[in-house]
């Protein structure tokens, strides 16, 4: 018997709805919020409103795609947290009502056990899953962990950020540099020109597996207010160096203590989620550590990596296995549960 699911992914400034049935994508509907852009960062209340808007239409569009029927559905699921509360009770109203409405249960995703398990969400472009154990990567906007995964269910984290995430380093870096939100794509494009070796930063030390971003982030600040007393184009001037550089050093700090915690851990199964998974430098600088460490390497193709529902939906799909449902009562949680 075959399981078909409809997912709701709502925690940050995505709104997005999937339909898988089993490991299988038949549609991953995403509605971007163009709103934010001129705030230079997500507005959250901005976030909800517009959530409300684009609910309903995203779920028909994802229903239609997919070719599916309402009565079709076993299960409705939703992300529950971490992310922004409003934003959250979208898309967690929206599928307690929906699944009582067509007498189904609901199912409740973690968003980073979800960015996780996006790598066994089946595809054409990625025909082959981790096996268990393996250790995960997860870098996004608001997340940077290291976490060992022994099932769908068992995954414990290794290490983490203390301060910023590694997307938000990317995002306060292009800030500063006067890129639009988010600026981690254009750091990634305009990187490819540049020299990463031109403008050396200096790289956190933090002990264990954990990882800190926000120093790095005021020294490039305090780097580039230097530069520009002596010449006020500095900036227009250097941008793909500096784009090179910082995403050089970004890279080189995520990938020293995955080395680091996949050498404690004796594991050579890596992989790699969440929104900065998508940063051509990181998939080339890890390529070549699993080149040179013997890893079996990961890669999500890109669609999987930012936000989307079809990583819900495949949390969502092992629960229903063990029919793990959620009560009507549930709520959303903000924080991370790691
Ligand atoms: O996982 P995601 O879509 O949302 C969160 O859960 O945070 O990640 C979004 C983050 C943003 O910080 C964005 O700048 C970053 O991922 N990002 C990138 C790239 N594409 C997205 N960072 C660097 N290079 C990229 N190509
Ligand atoms: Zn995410």
């Amino acid at each position: 018997m075959s399981v078909t699911i409809l997912s709701i992914e709502s925690s940050c400034d995505d709104t997005s709805a999937a339909v898988l049935r089993d490991r299988e994508v038949l549609s991953n509907i995403i509605a971007n919020q163009e709103v934010h852009r001129q705030y230079g960062g997500v507005v959250p209340e901005l976030a909800s409103r517009v959530h409300q808007q684009n609910i309903v239409p995203v779920v028909e569009m994802a229903l239609r795609t997919a070719g599916v029927e309402r009565r079709e559905l076993d299960a409705v699921a939703f992300t529950r947290g971490p992310g922004l509360l409003g934003s959250l009770l979208v898309g967690t109203s929206f599928a307690k009502s929906f699944a009582l409405a067509l007498g189904v249960p609901i199912i409740e995703v973690d968003h980073l056990k979800a960015h996780i398990l996006s790598h066994f969400i089946k595809s054409d472009d990625q025909p082959v899953s981790p096996r268990f154990p393996f250790i995960c990567l997860t870098v996004s906007g608001g997340h940077t962990q290291i976490m060992r995964v022994d099932s769908p269910s068992d995954m414990s984290v290794l290490g983490k950020t203390i301060d910023d995430a590694a997307g938000e380093a990317f995002d306060k870096a292009a800030k500063i540099m006067g890129l639009p939100y988010p600026g981690g794509p254009h750091i990634d494009r305009l990187a490819k020109e540049g020299n990463p070796h031109a403008f050396p930063f200096p790289e956190p030390r933090i002990k264990g597996f954990d990882y800190s971003f926000s120093g790095l982030k005021t020294s490039f600040l305090y780097f580039l207010r230097d530069r520009l007393k002596e010449n006020g184009n500095f900036i227009e001037e250097n941008m793909a160096d500096l784009s090179a550089s910082i995403q050089h050093t970004i890279v080189k700090v995520l990938i020293k203590k995955l080395e680091k915690a996949a050498a404690a851990e004796g594991i050579n199964q890596i992989a790699l989620a969440g929104g900065v998974a998508a940063n051509s430098g990181l998939r080339e600088a890890l390529q070549q550590k699993a080149a040179e460490k013997g890893w079996k390497l990961f890669l999500p193709p890109l669609r999987f990596t930012t936000d989307n529902a079809a990583m819900i939906a495949i949390v969502a799909y092992y629960k229903f296995l063990e029919k793990d449902f959620a009560s009507q009562e549930i709520v959303p949680y903000t924080k991370s549960v790691f």
